[in-house]
């Protein structure tokens, strides 16, 4: 790892999010937390010296206090995801991630890190990549996602969070790359070995399961080390479970 690498975490207090924070913390990295209520951590990672946890809605940062979080930190870490409940499908906001997103992107072009900062998305494989790259993908598949999206609000926030980093921010960006993470259907446990595609592996009626561990430590992996950032960098990887990992440790 690089020496002490500062990660700005969006969702931190989600399922994945916490994973990514306990991981990170293990590494050594040095941590910010924004997130909605700091009482929704466990109380190790609160008490924890690594981190520094910043009560705040995140969409409600003015952009001067949002690059204030994020001057100075190599990587931002997103697990931000819709509540599942009526209010957090049908109210407001409808473009959490996209938002985020762009404000990330906003406020790299003022920041001008260099090297670029790296965002690394927590995406889902419903999510298509650009130009039909996802061969496996059917007609069918994709006009069924196209109803899900009309009839789901935030369904649609994750793929056009990932369409504005594709189309917006591109691969040559002088201030911000990026990786869209796509895993399958999350499970718990804990880290196993887990197998990376560049595209898409399986249908959306058969899914495979990504273990919320597994995906915490590809995305660590992706915000620390300069390796798996150069060979994804740009890129929609699908993350899965290896179900011939037996052992149960990476
Ligand atoms: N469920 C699956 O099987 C699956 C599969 C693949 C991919 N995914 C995607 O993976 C991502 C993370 O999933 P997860 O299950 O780990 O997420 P989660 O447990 O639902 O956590 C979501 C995070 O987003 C935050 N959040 C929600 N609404 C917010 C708002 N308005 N403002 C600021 N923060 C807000 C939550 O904060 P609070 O704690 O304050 O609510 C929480 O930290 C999502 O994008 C999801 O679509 C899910």
């Amino acid at each position: 790892m690089t020496a002490q690498p500062t990660i700005l975490v969006l969702g931190g207090s989600g399922r994945t999010g916490r994973h990514v924070l306990a991981q990170l913390l293990a590494r050594g990295a040095s941590v910010r937390a924004i997130v909605r209520s700091a009482a929704r951590l466990p109380a190790e990672l609160t008490g924890h010296p690594g981190v520094q946890v910043i009560e705040a809605d995140l969409l409600s940062l003015s952009d001067e206090e949002l690059r204030r979080h994020l001057a100075g930190c190599q990587a931002v870490v997103s697990c931000l995801g819709h509540t599942v409940s009526f209010q957090g499908v049908y109210g407001s906001p409808r473009d959490l991630v996209e938002q985020a997103v762009v404000r990330i992107a906003r406020a790299a072009k003022v920041l001008r890190p260099s090297p670029p900062l790296r965002l690394v998305l927590m995406s889902t494989v419903s999510v298509n990549a650009p130009a039909r790259a996802d061969s496996r993908r059917a007609g069918f598949e994709r006009a069924l996602l196209w109803a899900i999206r009309a009839a789901l609000p935030p369904a649609g926030d994750n793929q056009r969070a990932a369409d504005f980093l594709c189309q917006a921010i591109g691969t040559a960006d002088p201030h911000l790359e990026w990786v869209v993470v796509r895993p399958d259907t999350l499970i718990e446990g804990e880290v196993t070995r887990y197998t990376l595609h560049p595209a898409l592996i399986s249908s959306l009626f058969k899914p495979d399961n990504s273990r919320m561990a597994n995906v915490a430590h590809f995305m660590c992996e992706l915000a620390c080390e300069p390796g798996p950032w150069e060979e994804w960098k740009g890129r929609l990887p699908v993350i899965v479970d290896d179900l011939t990992d037996t052992a149960g440790a990476v």
